[in-house]
């Protein structure tokens, strides 16, 4: 009988099936915890789940939990998030307005000596804990959706998205909210100089403001 020498692609990997049944944040956040939807829980202390109001108006998904985030469990609370927070604040969006995650919930790093270094996740990784962040759109149920880089862009919008093409701009997508990207806070801390990262903080400060500005506007979709 003729075989078929063709191997058969392994499943894809998935957080879908360690979804509480009942789900609430509080509920996905303990499910999240014990989350081995794909390999990234091994090496990482823990699952950095988001934050905020249940019915945040604005939520922002950053890319994966850094090293900061990783020890303290919180998101966006090392270097880059202090300037993300920062940021937030001068473009006038409240903090009790913004709830905050990450499209990959737990850390991804290399030891380089006795440095853990940022990896990026791949994209199966990235598909694999997708079903956590569908999870808290349909909880928060937010007005306005940004993608911080290009990593939360393409987990939202599809592998097909440029951001240095449509940064800061409204797109149309398949979720009920307005969704917009723009860079991630870390790239502003790699500028090259004081002068660069100043006008880079700028930048993005001024795509913020757009999104403080339609959080005034009324609905969820244009
Ligand atoms: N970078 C991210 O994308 N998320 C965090 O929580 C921290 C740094």
């Amino acid at each position: 009988m003729a075989r078929d020498n063709k191997r058969a692609k392994p499943p894809q990997r998935s957080a879908a099936k360690y979804l509480p049944k009942t789900p609430s944040l509080s509920s996905l956040r303990k499910a999240a915890a014990r989350c081995r939807g794909c390999d990234l829980y091994k090496d990482a202390t823990q699952t950095v789940f988001g934050e905020g109001p249940t019915r945040a108006k604005v939520m922002f998904v950053g890319e994966q939990p850094g090293d900061s985030e990783d020890k303290e469990g919180h998101p966006f609370v090392g270097p880059a998030g202090k300037l993300f927070r920062k940021a937030i604040q001068r473009a006038g969006i409240a903090s009790g307005d913004a709830y905050i995650t990450n499209a990959v919930k737990h850390f991804k790093f290399v030891w380089r000596g006795k440095r853990r270094i940022h990896q990026k996740p791949k994209r199966t990784e990235v598909m694999a804990c997708r079903p956590w962040l569908e999870a808290e759109i349909e909880e928060v149920r937010p007005r306005v959706i940004v993608a911080l880089g290009a990593t939360a862009a393409q987990a939202l919008l599809g592998s097909s998205f440029k951001l240095t093409k449509h940064r800061g701009e409204f797109v149309e997508s398949e979720w009920p909210a307005r969704v917009t990207a723009t860079v991630h806070p870390s790239s502003i801390l790699r500028a090259p100089d004081e002068e660069s990262r100043h006008e880079e903080m700028a930048k993005f400060i001024a795509d913020l403001k757009i999104v403080a500005k339609a959080l005034k506007g009324r609905g969820t979709k244009d």
